[in-house]
């Protein structure tokens, strides 16, 4: 028998999760479409692929399953703002907003973040309420410093033990 949903709500609240931002380009506008998503996942070595699960009732979900490319930024830890901003169901959310562009890629990326990785939309796997997007990755800059992390509904950094 199924979990009820407190129980379920827990196993969420006891994952601690990078934090990246999934951008796209919407197909008929051209606008830039934002997600805060603590899903994403390296899968692959060889082919390199990444992948991260969307809710299907986002607002950002049309025009993420639509592209054909997009791009993940994996967040530092003084990119709190960004993560707040692009985690809200606000249609304008991206309005005003810098983002570079890929260099490989037409997709937009947060400047400044961890690593900046642009993707060739590879499978989409419908699973329950949500879905999975795999990337092929065909760009990827990273630089060192400290990743913004998510536990317990609060944002922190890594403190080595
Ligand atoms: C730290 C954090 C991680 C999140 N991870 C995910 C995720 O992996 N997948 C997802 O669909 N939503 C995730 N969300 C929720 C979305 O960011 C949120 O529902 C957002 O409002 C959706 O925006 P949209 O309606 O513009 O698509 C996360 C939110 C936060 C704050």
């Amino acid at each position: 028998m199924p979990v009820s949903a407190d129980q379920y709500r827990q196993i969420g609240r006891a994952c601690a999760g990078a934090v990246s931002v999934i951008t796209v380009l919407d197909q008929a506008s051209s606008a830039v479409v934002a997600l805060t998503v603590s899903s994403l996942v390296t899968l692959s070595f060889d082919p390199p692929l990444v992948m991260f699960a969307i809710q299907k009732n986002a607002s950002s979900f049309p025009s993420i399953i639509a592209s054909k490319t997009f791009g993940v930024s994996v967040l530092g830890h003084s990119q709190m703002e960004a993560a707040q901003r692009f985690a809200a169901r606000d249609p304008h959310k991206t309005a005003g907003v810098q983002f570079d562009r890929g260099q490989v890629l037409n997709v937009p990326l947060v400047p400044d973040s961890l690593a900046r990785i642009e993707c060739l939309t590879q499978q989409i796997v419908t699973s329950g309420d949500h879905s999975i997007i795999v990337g092929q990755v065909e760009s990827a800059v990273t630089q060192d410093g400290q990743p913004l992390l998510y536990f317990a509904r609060q944002y922190g950094s890594f403190r080595p033990l």
